[in-house]
């Protein structure tokens, strides 16, 4: 198969759909590889690199979209690339499609096959191509608390771990699935004291298990919550009910109650945020500071180190995209049916379910009815 990778032209996107590395491994399978020039730059990848591991070069991306049977990709095709896309094209990439009804359209009109990331689930229900960027965040969301918790951030000034004869700071993590149990990892091995909060009793006790006394954990409910808040110094949001926005957990009427120059890092703003006063900041405005608690809500956090994320995402991405490569799309499901659970498109028909009922306007047809 002819595979493609563009470089990626949303504001502030430096990830690339595929590594030297997995240009390796497509190339030794026996799959031919097209890279537009710079397409890896952002993510420290050279093009010479791309080169020395098999692929060839292409100067734009109109010619990438043009001779590609799949293209790999990170985020959804933008407007500018909508006519660049071609019939029966495989496009491998986070989609997002149920907020984005022009690109719902240019994908069922241009007849491509929108195989999405985020909608690829197994059969033990996990989503493996989300889990890579849920652990940056979490581990991120320390180091950016830990920074805005220093004086020139507007933070109270405190070191997380603290050192001998002073307090350790305090952390409290709503949500302990996978963002919140890498931020308990990283706040844990930085020193800090830290509680995690969670609905899910039997998450607790798995990460009771794991982290023994080095860690706090308590049943999700306003009055733990409350308590627990207005001794922090630092609050990681990261409480997700699938399918739906965040609960809101961390209350508005908590920030007179908190620590001045306390921080809030809201992970959750990509689901509405779980705190009331959450608001989706940017990488180059990342803060802002209400009653004298700092509030980071950055919605795309692994934007902040594109290369990690690269290699992460790619490394969860690639044993599918050879697969599709080796078999074709259709076959690959056939063996491997979780890819079925990831076309949100096929030959103009809208085949992903919860992206059908988000709109009203369009009809679904079941991905098995198809092929
Ligand atoms: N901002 C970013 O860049 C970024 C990156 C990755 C993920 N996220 C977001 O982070 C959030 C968490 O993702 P995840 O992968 O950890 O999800 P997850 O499903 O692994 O974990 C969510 C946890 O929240 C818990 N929960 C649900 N309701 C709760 C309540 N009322 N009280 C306490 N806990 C509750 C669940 O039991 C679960 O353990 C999601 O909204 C995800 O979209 C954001």
């Amino acid at each position: 198969m002819i595979v493609g990778c563009v470089k990626e032209i949303k504001n502030n996107e430096f990830r690339v759909g595929l590594t030297p590395d997995n240009v390796k491994a497509y190339v030794q399978a026996g799959h031919t590889v097209l890279m537009e020039q710079g397409a890896g730059v952002g993510s420290g990848f050279t093009d010479d690199e791309y080169r020395a591991a098999g692929a060839e070069m292409r100067e734009t991306a109109a010619e990438v979209w043009k001779e590609a049977a799949m293209i790999v990709k990170v985020k959804e095709p933008l407007e500018a690339e909508y006519d660049l896309m071609q019939k029966d094209q495989i496009l491998f990439t986070y989609l997002h499609l149920a907020a984005d009804k022009p690109q719902t359209d240019a994908l069922l009109e241009k007849g491509v096959k929108g195989v999405a990331y985020e909608t690829l689930i197994e059969k033990d229900g996990s989503i493996p191509l989300l889990v890579p960027m849920s652990q940056i965040a979490g581990r991120l969301s320390i180091q950016e608390g830990a920074k805005y918790l220093e004086k020139r951030f507007g933070g109270e000034g405190v070191l997380l771990a603290g050192v001998p004869g002073t307090p350790k700071a305090k952390v409290v993590i709503l949500g302990a699935g996978t963002v919140g149990a890498n931020a308990c990892k990283i706040a844990v091995g930085m020193g800090a004291d830290v509680t995690l909060i969670d609905i899910n009793l039997k998450r607790l006790e798995q990460l009771d298990d794991l982290f023994g006394s080095r860690i706090q954990t308590l049943a999700s409910t306003d009055a733990n919550i409350e308590k627990a808040v207005k001794d922090a110094d630092l609050v990681i949001g990261s409480v997700l009910i699938p399918g739906k926005s965040a609960p809101k957990l961390f209350k508005a009427k908590y920030l007179k109650e908190m620590k001045n120059g306390a921080v809030f890092v809201d992970v959750a703003v990509d689901q509405g945020g779980c705190g009331e006063t959450t608001h989706a900041t940017t990488h180059d405005d990342p803060i802002f500071i209400l009653d004298g608690v700092v509030h980071y809500c950055v919605g795309n956090m692994p934007g902040a180190v594109p290369r990690t994320s690269t290699i992460a995402l790619t490394n969860a991405t690639l044993r599918y995209g050879l697969e599709i490569a080796n078999k074709g799309l259709e076959k690959a499901c056939q063996t491997h049916p979780a890819i079925y659970s990831a076309i949100n498109t096929y030959d103009g028909k809208l085949t992903c379910k919860n992206v059908a009922d988000s709109f009203d306007c369009y009809e679904y047809t079941d991905i098995h009815t198809l092929f």
